[in-house]
C-alpha cells in the first residue's frame, strides 16, 4: 500500500443524521405525474423519499450535527471547523456552515460550504481530513445536507421522483495510529459535463427575473440517460482505481459505501469491483437521492446497526454534477 506523508490520521469518531418526518411514496407520484410505482422501483430502486415541509437545509444540517454532538458527548465549544457540502444552501451567503455554527453555539469554530453536488461529501471529507492530518485542528465536522425538494420541478417525472431531503454528519479527529481513518482518495472534476445536470437560473449567469421563473430555470435539470452512462463508468472506474492504488482486493473490503443515485449504478460498480451485494450499503429505497447526504446517511445507519467493526476497510464512492466523482478508502476506527 502506498503510504502518504502525514502527522496524524483523520478518523471518523462519531456520526449523526436527520431526515424529515414527511414521506412521499411512489404512489404519491402516481397521483400527480404520468408514472407508476413499478417503473420507479425497477429503474431506480427508490420506494419513498423524505420532504422537509418547513425550514431549510440549515435546519436539516443543524439537527444532524446536534445528533452527532449528543451521541459523541461533544461540547460545541470544542468544535474547530464545520464544512457543509450542499447544492441547496439556505442562501448564496452567508454559508449554511455559518448558520449551523450559530445554531449549535460552536463559538470557536469557523467553516464553509462546499459545492460538488453528489460528490460533495467525499470532497468535503478530503478537505476535512487534510485539516486534521496536519495537526492544526482536532475536531472537524463534515456535513452532507440537502433540501432537494426546494429545487425539484414536481411537474417533471424525469427528476421529481429521484431526489429527497436529508442530512448527515461525521466528526473527524486526529489519531497517531495511522492504520485507521482516512487512508487515501482519488477525486475528479470534469466541467465538460455541465450541460447534462445543472440548475440554470439564480446564479450570476441567469439572475432571477420573471423570464427565468417562467422558463422554470430555478429547478434542477437532468439528461438522465447521459448522466447514467457516465455515472456507471465513472464510479466503477474510480472505485477499481482506488482498490489498485491502496492494494486492496474485493475480499479485503468490508463494505462499499456508494452514493445512492440509482440502484443500477450501485450494482454496476459493485460488480466491477467484484463485491457481493451483502457488502454494499444501500438505503436508496427509503430516502432516494439526497445528493451530498447519501454517503454519510449510509455510514450512520450501518454503523448504528452494528455492521462496521474497527479495522474494517470501507470504500466510499460517488458521482455527481459537474461532473464530479471519486472514491475514498477509510479504515473504520470506532468499535
Ligand atoms: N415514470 C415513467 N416513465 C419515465 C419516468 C417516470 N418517472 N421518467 C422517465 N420516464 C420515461 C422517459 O420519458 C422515457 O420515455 P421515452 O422513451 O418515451 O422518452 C423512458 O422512461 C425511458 O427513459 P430512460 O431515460 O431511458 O430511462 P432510464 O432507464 O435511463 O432511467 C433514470 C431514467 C433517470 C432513472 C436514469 O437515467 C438515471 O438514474 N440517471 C442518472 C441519475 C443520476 O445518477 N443522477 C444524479 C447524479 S449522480
Amino acid at each position: 500500500m502506498q503510504k502518504r506523508n502525514r502527522l496524524y490520521s483523520a478518523v471518523i469518531t462519531g456520526v449523526g443524521m436527520y431526515v424529515p418526518e414527511k414521506v412521499l411514496d411512489n404512489k404519491y407520484f402516481e397521483s400527480i405525474l404520468d408514472t407508476n410505482d413499478e417503473w420507479i422501483r425497477t429503474r431506480t430502486g427508490i420506494k419513498e423519499r423524505r420532504v422537509l415541509e418547513e425550514g431549510a437545509t440549515s435546519l436539516l444540517a443543524t439537527k444532524a450535527v446536534e445528533d452527532l454532538l449528543k451521541s459523541t458527548n461533544t461540547d460545541p465549544m470544542d468544535v474547530d471547523v464545520i464544512i457543509v457540502a450542499t447544492v441547496t444552501p439556505d442562501m448564496f451567503f452567508p454559508s449554511t456552515a455559518a448558520l449551523v455554527q450559530d445554531n449549535i453555539g460552536a463559538k470557536n469554530a469557523w467553516g464553509y460550504d462546499l459545492s460538488a453536488a453528489c460528490s460533495g461529501f467525499l470532497f468535503a471529507m478530503q478537505s476535512g481530513a487534510s485539516l486534521v492530518e496536519s495537526g492544526q485542528y482536532k475536531k472537524v465536522i463534515v456535513v452532507g445536507a440537502e433540501k432537494m425538494s426546494s429545487i425539484l420541478d414536481y411537474t417533471d417525472r424525469n427528476t421529481a421522483i429521484l431526489f429527497g431531503d436529508g442530512a448527515s454528519a461525521v466528526l473527524l479527529e486526529p489519531s497517531e495510529d495511522l492504520s485507521i481513518g482516512v487512508q487515501d482518495s482519488i477525486l475528479r472534476t470534469d466541467g465538460s459535463g455541465r450541460d447534462t445536470l445543472f440548475m440554470k437560473g439564480g446564479g450570476s449567469l441567469r439572475p432571477p427575473t420573471h423570464e427565468t421563473v417562467d422558463n422554470r430555470e430555478h429547478y434542477l435539470y437532468q439528461d438522465g440517460k447521459a448522466v447514467f452512462k457516465v455515472a456507471v463508468k465513472g464510479m466503477a472506474d474510480v472505485s477499481v482505481e482506488i482498490m489498485e492504488k491502496v492494494g486492496l482486493s474485493s475480499n479485503d473490503i468490508a463494505y462499499l459505501v456508494p452514493h445512492q443515485a440509482n440502484l443500477r449504478i450501485i450494482d454496476a460498480t459493485a460488480r466491477r469491483m467484484g463485491i457481493e451485494s451483502e457488502k454494499v450499503t444501500i438505503n436508496i429505497a427509503k430516502y432516494g437521492n439526497t445528493t451530498a447526504g447519501t454517503i454519510p446517511l449510509c455510514l450512520t445507519e450501518y454503523y448504528r446497526d452494528g455492521k462496521f467493526k474497527k479495522g474494517d476497510n470501507l470504500i466510499l464512492a460517488a458521482f455527481g454534477a459537474g461532473y464530479t466523482w471519486g472514491a475514498m478508502h477509510i479504515v473504520w476506527g470506532i468499535d
